[in-house]
């Protein structure tokens, strides 16, 4: 199926307000924003209720065949079920978070999550964010965008989020779990976090969120324009 509207990848760091970006900015675009973040927690909580650990690669591979993972469109982006149950809320646990990293540097995992992606993008009209969406999942698309931030503002940024969830942390020790994570989504042989050649690279240290989302949203809008006919007003919700 050719595409029929833009597909934008938003990839970066964690805490390079990648999810308010893509949520803000497919709001703004009338169109649904995909947190492949999400589709890795998935896997990982699965594995995890299942009581398998990453260092098991038979066991994983044999869970992956079984296992049913849905993405059901909800009002601006999708649930997560994973056998039959509805576990978008618990994707967000700090035991899924603390081995999501892990799960996510397995190629099996890698592997089984890749044909998913592309077929919720095929028709294009989507803002997908992650690490890789630009290198390796989309390729081809319309739009790339690698946020970056640097790491003390990014600390900051999570801390008050969790913070704000109630959660007890100190900042110093978000600030080394956020480093741990870049290292190892950086420094894995597959798929590693890196900006793809022709992604636009935006540094949000000092922007608002406001201003990022203003910027990306200007490239966008020009590229819908060129490539689908797609004009401003009929984007205006
Ligand atoms: O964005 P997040 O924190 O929800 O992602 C969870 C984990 O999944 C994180 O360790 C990075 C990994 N991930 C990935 O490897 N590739 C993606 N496209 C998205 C997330």
């Amino acid at each position: 199926m050719p595409r029929q509207d833009i597909l934008i990848a938003i990839d970066g760091p964690a805490g390079s307000g990648k999810s308010t970006t893509a949520r803000l900015l497919a709001r703004a675009l009338g169109v649904p924003h995909l947190n492949t973040g999400a589709l890795y927690r998935a896997v990982t909580w699965a594995l995890l209720k299942r009581g398998i650990w990453p260092g098991e690669p038979e066991r994983i591979s044999e869970a992956l065949d079984a296992l049913r993972l849905e993405l059901r469109p909800a009002s601006e982006g999708f649930r997560v079920w994973v056998d039959g149950q509805d576990v978008t809320d618990a994707l967000y646990q700090p035991e899924v978070a603390a081995h999501a990293s892990e799960v996510s540097a397995l190629p099996a995992v890698r592997a089984w999550l890749l044909d998913r992606q592309r077929a919720l993008g095929e028709a294009g009209g989507l803002v997908v964010e992650g690490r890789d969406i630009g290198t390796v999942v989309f390729p081809d698309a319309d739009l790339k965008v690698f946020l970056v931030a640097d790491l003390r503002e990014r600390a900051r940024r999570r801390w008050q989020e969790l913070h704000s969830q109630g959660v007890e942390i100190s900042p110093e020790q978000v600030e080394a779990e956020l480093r741990k994570r870049d290292e190892r989504d950086a420094m894995r042989p597959i798929a590693p976090l890196r900006p793809a050649a022709d992604a636009r690279i935006l540094d949000t240290t000092t922007l608002s969120v406001e201003e990022q989302v203003a910027r990306i949203l200007q490239w966008a809008r020009e590229i819908r324009r060129i490539r689908y006919g797609i004009a401003e007003t009929s984007e205006a919700k």
